[in-house]
């Protein structure tokens, strides 16, 4: 059965802790920014947020996505699975760039200042929802047995397919609305 490397699991689950960090210390509001250590570290932490994002995309690029699927994967679903990814990415770039964005406007007391705020706050936002999107399709594939969970996820390993009802009741469900997005990308 495929899995991703070693390295790509090392890069997915120690990056998820950076985030979770980067989301917990957020800057509560705009004056806190007076601070000048805690403007350098945020500035710190936002440069090398940005280029290990950009280290992690050029790494897994060209690595398919679903990849330890057992089954073979529809059209639909892979298209689905690599928009989500896109848009995770979208947003984890976004967010620095714009927190460095602020990070300028704020030191040269320059305007534009509060749009910068609003796309930052937007791509927290997205990542929020892209990302809760990714970990309930991860928890939904664990749980009918599909091979992707094992290939990223090294605990709470699956023992293969499940085939009860509710399971092909719910592929069946899956397989419509694959074949509706496959219509959409011809
Ligand atoms: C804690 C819960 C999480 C679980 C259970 C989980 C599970 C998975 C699984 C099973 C895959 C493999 C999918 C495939 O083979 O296509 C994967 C890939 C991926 N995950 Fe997660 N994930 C979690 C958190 C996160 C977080 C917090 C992020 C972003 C910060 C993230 C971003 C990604 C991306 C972008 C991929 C595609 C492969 C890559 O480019 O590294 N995941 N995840
Ligand atoms: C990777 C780096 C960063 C991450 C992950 C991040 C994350 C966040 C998050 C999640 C929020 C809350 C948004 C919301 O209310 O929905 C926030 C707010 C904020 N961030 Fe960042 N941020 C980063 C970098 C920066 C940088 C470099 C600055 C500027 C020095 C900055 C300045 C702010 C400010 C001023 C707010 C509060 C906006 C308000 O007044 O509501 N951030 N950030």
């Amino acid at each position: 059965m495929k899995s991703h490397t070693s390295l790509a699991k090392f890069i997915h689950w120690t990056f998820t802790l950076l985030y979770a960090y980067g989301i917990f210390k957020q800057v509560e509001d705009l004056n806190e920014l007076q601070d000048t250590s805690l403007l350098n570290f945020e500035i710190i932490f936002a440069v090398v947020f940005l280029i290990l994002v950009l280290v992690r995309y050029s790494y897994m690029k060209d690595t398919p996505a679903l990849l330890g699927a057992i089954d073979e994967i529809p059209k639909g679903h892979l298209f689905i699975a690599k928009t989500v990814h896109r848009l995770v990415y979208f947003s984890l770039i976004m967010l620095p760039i714009t927190g460095l964005l602020i990070a300028g406007l704020f030191n040269l007391k320059m305007g534009g200042l509060e749009m910068a705020i609003a796309i930052h706050e937007f791509s927290a936002f997205l990542s929020y929802v892209v990302i809760g999107l990714h970990i309930g399709a991860s928890l939904y594939s664990r749980l009918k047995g599909e091979g992707m969970w094992n290939a990223m996820v090294p605990v709470w390993q699956e023992s293969g397919k499940k085939n009860s009802k509710l399971v092909l009741r719910l592929e069946n469900f899956e397989h419509k609305i694959y074949e509706k997005v496959e219509k959409f990308i011809k």
